[in-house]
């Protein structure tokens, strides 16, 4: 049976999703968890489009030592040089440039000429192969370029010296059909096109992704290309979860496989939507969830008489336990840290002390405390550690007659700081807002706010996600907690800390650039 490549691109296609920034830290955290996952390369970011891409890139090239990781490049010099500054370290580095080759992009975006196209592409991938020993080349909008001209691409690519010829479909435009037959083509058009790599890479806008890069894999593509929880540009990316489980529970059907640790998804995915602030769906395939939910008396009666009857794989499959009832209020800190590295969340001792004061202090509002409720304590704690302000404490006052008033305590982490205020508000969350931003002496735009329940019972924990604007910038964050208004306040604060970050950052970058240039 064949092996097909997956190069996921959660930290650079994944991270172009309207709101999406991660930090540094949090980036070499997913990147850890998909060299765990098991994909064999990973597109660590952009690395010529801000100083703080080239870092990230770097720090994730430093911790990964199982998957390549590689960073992005248009196709001119500065680009490429970049990304070697940044992937020197890498135990298997790996460049990826890209060109456009359809008529729309040839026209108004690049105004260049088919042969322009095809020197350009000659020369970039001869000057990656310089430093890199393996190099990718991406035809952006392959899907929408005439087939000839796609077939002079590939031919010109191969004999520069690519190893991996990628083919998007950017703009998600193709059928399954239609993609299945562009590599069709190229297969049997292309001199030496097996002495390559062919490779996938979906984007959704028709809902299309996975099943197009199912029919990329059954045209015989080496590889393929997206993102955890199918986030990216626009309507996303294939969701990688759904096209490696598509292979693994047909596998007599697609005859291939993958180096995925199947049970590791889940837990991918959860990271994945705690750090990018990107909600998963409840109806969402294999990682929602309701994805193994059921919930119509017929189906339970059959599913009770076989499991097959309504169940095509497991919930264990892809690492997502029961919700089970597992510590209360008397367990001690051994018994809370054994269950976590049971549940494959293994800690260090300073991080136990942390988190077991947390799991303290939900066990005294919350009887029943599950996996997932511990889940969600480890995942809260993830990505701590460079906010900016943290939550001291809050007070609300609300009567079906009276203006309801917040009043909260922050802590501003690098001067230690307390800030109070108070503030009133059209309902409670409103004056929590109104709150940090008269605490913090900035306004900010809400854009998207959600609550859900991370699991059943009226004392589960609830868990908000919030999407904020502050000038051009905007970012997620989420809260968890046992009481949704103090969920909202974390929550709050999370991308407030996110998009005070960031621009620090960029102010950094800045005054950087002008000390280099
Ligand atoms: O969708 C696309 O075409 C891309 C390329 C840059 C690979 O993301
Ligand atoms: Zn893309």
């Amino acid at each position: 049976m064949r092996t097909v490549q997956v190069f996921d691109t959660t930290l650079r296609d994944g991270e172009q999703s309207p709101g999406v920034n991660l930090n540094t830290k949090e980036k070499v955290e997913i990147a850890t968890q998909l060299e765990r996952l098991g994909v064999n390369i990973i597109e660590a970011g952009f690395a010529a489009s801000s100083p703080g891409d080239l870092f990230a890139v770097k720090e994730v090239a430093k911790a990964i030592k199982n998957a390549s990781v590689c960073s992005m490049a248009r196709s001119i010099k500065k680009d490429i040089d970049q990304a070697w500054e940044a992937l020197q370290v890498a135990e298997s580095p790996l460049l990826h440039i890209f060109l456009a080759t359809s008529p729309i992009h040839r026209e108004y975006k690049l105004r260049m000429s088919k042969e322009e196209i095809l020197d350009t592409i000659d020369q970039m991938i001869r000057y990656g192969k310089r430093w890199f020993p393996v190099v990718e080349f991406s035809a952006e909008d392959a899907g929408r370029t005439e087939l000839e001209f796609l077939s002079q691409v590939v031919d010109r690519a191969i004999r520069a010296g690519a190893d991996i010829i990628n083919l998007p479909d950017t703009v998600g435009y193709l059928s399954p059909e239609e993609y299945a037959k562009m590599f069709r083509y190229i297969r049997e058009n292309v001199p030496r096109v097996d002495t390559v790599k062919l490779s996938a890479h979906c984007h959704d806008d028709l809902g299309l992704a996975v099943a197009n890069s199912l029919a990329a894999i059954q045209a015989g593509v080496d590889q393929i290309e997206g993102t955890i929880n199918g986030i990216g540009e626009r309507a996303g990316n294939a969701a990688l979860e759904e096209v490696v489980m598509a292979v693994k529970t047909r596998e007599p059907y697609y005859q291939v496989q993958t180096t995925i640790n199947h049970k590791e998804i889940y837990r991918t995915s959860r990271l994945v939507s705690k750090l990018t602030g990107m909600y998963v769906p409840g109806n969402k395939a294999i990682v929602g969830a309701n994805a193994f939910a059921h919930e119509s008396g017929i189906h339970q009666d059959g599913v009770l008489k076989n499991k097959e009857t309504y169940e095509i794989m497991s919930p264990e499959t892809v690492g997502k336990s029961e919700s089970k009832l597992v510590l209360g209020k008397h367990s001690g800190r051994h018994a809370f840290k054994t269950h976590l590295e049971k549940l494959g969340y293994p800690q260090s001792e300073e991080q136990i002390d942390g988190l077991f004061a947390r799991f303290k202090e939900l066990a005294d509002r919350k009887k029943e405390i599950t996996d997932e409720d511990l889940i969600a304590l480890v995942e809260e704690k993830v990505g701590e550690g460079n906010e900016l302000y943290t939550l001291e404490s809050i007070q609300l006052s609300y009567g079906s007659h009276t203006l309801p008033t917040a009043t909260l305590r922050l802590k501003a982490k690098k001067t230690g700081e307390i800030l109070e205020e108070a503030a009133c508000g059209n309902g409670s969350v409103d004056a929590i807002f109104k709150t940090v931003d008269r605490a913090i002496g900035q306004k900010f735009d809400l854009i998207d706010y959600h609550i859900r329940s991370v699991t059943e019972g009226k004392d589960a924990l609830g868990e908000v996600s919030v999407q904020l604007q502050l000038g051009e910038s905007t970012a997620r964050g989420r809260g968890v907690s046992t009481d949704v208004l103090e969920a909202s306040a974390r929550a709050y604060l999370d991308a407030v800390n996110r998009l005070l970050r960031r621009t620090k950052e960029s102010k950094v970058s800045q005054s950087s650039k002008m000390v280099h240039s």
